[in-house]
């Protein structure tokens, strides 16, 4: 065994940096791809579970941001800048710690979940809350940078991102010896279904794999522009991390759907739910709500005969369920509480 040594050195004849530069890591990648036995009999699928939730920060975010810190550092940046909806901002400060230069993050009040803002305050970002959302966030970063070219704009908009996030597509593959028949994954502004669509792409191009996958993204119901057709004012749901309007790479996920003769659908805060406790349960697997949304479609699409019965399919599970420890402990309506005691305990176990 040699040691995962981060996607840069990885796929260094992949991922382009600049000549010199210093690579600015956490060993993020190299990911499990996990069978998922409970789903794969529910559905009558072969279902793996790409789990991005291991990455350094806990989401994929950790892929494109080993490469935009590299750059931004490389070409003299002082600062990264960056609106999210907590994921980003909490990859792109603990990288710019690792870099030794500053961060500010750009979050929408109130819509992020606290582990993340948590991780934000932890790594020493400079954090501002905006009163608006996050399509609100990611307009003032822009603007920002147009002044001020020493700082780095580290969204999705950021080719060298989706550099990085491509990778996931490599390393199911390398596993696979092929690619999956269908793809399943959340989709909010829409830079990850881009990125995997371009790593397919490429490892086709190469003749490393024979066929493509079907791309299936899936947006929450009630912020499901890419379903709609237009943007969302107002756009609504649980799963806070797609909790987005106007998705930046919109042109480029219309096309991941079309060219890979895939489909973006909605599905509801319900079956986000619902696919978010299987997960858990039954798999062991605790992802936060919005990368349920992947598993969420799996169940429709399986469900009304869009995916052929025995597809191999992978959902990307994009982000780690401590993430979002306030919907977990939502259920938790009626805790249990023994004096220290251990007949209490096991009459509350129901034992004897
Ligand atoms: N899942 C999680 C956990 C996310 O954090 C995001 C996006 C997505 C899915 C959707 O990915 O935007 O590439 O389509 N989070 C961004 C953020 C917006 O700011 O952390 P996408």
């Amino acid at each position: 065994h040699t040691r995962w040594p981060g996607l840069i050195t990885a796929y260094a004849d992949r991922v382009a940096i600049p000549a010199g530069a210093k690579v600015i890591t956490l060993f993020e990648g190299g990911t499990p791809l996990l069978p998922a036995p409970a789903l794969s009999e529910i559905t009558g699928m072969q279902v793996y579970l790409k789990i991005e939730g291991a990455n350094p920060t806990g989401s994929f975010k950790d892929r494109g941001m080993t490469v935009a810190v590299t750059h931004a550092l490389a070409n003299g940046a002082k600062a990264v800048i960056c609106a999210s909806t907590g994921n980003t901002s909490a990859s792109a400060a603990a990288y710019a710690a690792r870099a030794g230069i500053t961060s500010a993050v750009l979050i929408p009040q109130g819509k992020i979940a606290a582990g993340k803002l948590a991780q934000a305050v932890a790594y020493g970002a400079k954090i501002l809350q905006v009163q608006g959302n996050f399509d609100d966030c990611l307009e003032l970063a822009r603007k920002v940078v147009v002044d001020h070219p020493e700082i780095a704009l580290v969204n999705s908009v950021n080719p060298v991102r989706i550099e990085g996030q491509k990778t996931a597509s490599f390393e199911i593959c390398d596993v696979l010896g092929r690619a999956p028949d269908v793809h399943l994954l959340p989709v909010g502004n829409a830079g990850n279904i881009t990125a995997y669509w371009k790593g397919y792409k490429e490892y086709h191009a190469d003749g490393l794999i024979d066929q493509l996958p079907r791309m299936f993204g899936f947006q929450a119901a009630g912020s499901a522009p890419l379903v709609l057709g237009h943007p969302v004012k107002n756009p609504q749901t649980l799963a806070t991390a797609i909790l987005i309007g106007s998705p930046a790479s919109w042109t480029q996920a219309i096309d991941a759907r079309d060219s890979s003769h895939g489909l973006i659908d909605a599905v509801t805060d319900d079956q986000i739910l619902a696919a978010y406790r299987l997960l858990a349960s039954r798999e062991g697997v605790f992802v936060e709500p919005a990368s349920a949304a992947s598993v969420a479609g799996l169940l429709l699409t399986s469900g009304d005969g869009r995916l052929a019965p025995g597809s191999l399919v992978v959902c990307t599970v994009t982000g780690h369920g401590l993430k979002d420890p306030a919907t977990a402990l939502s259920t938790l309506t009626d805790p249990v509480v023994v004096p220290v005691d251990a007949g209490a305990v096991t009459e509350a176990l129901g034992l004897q």
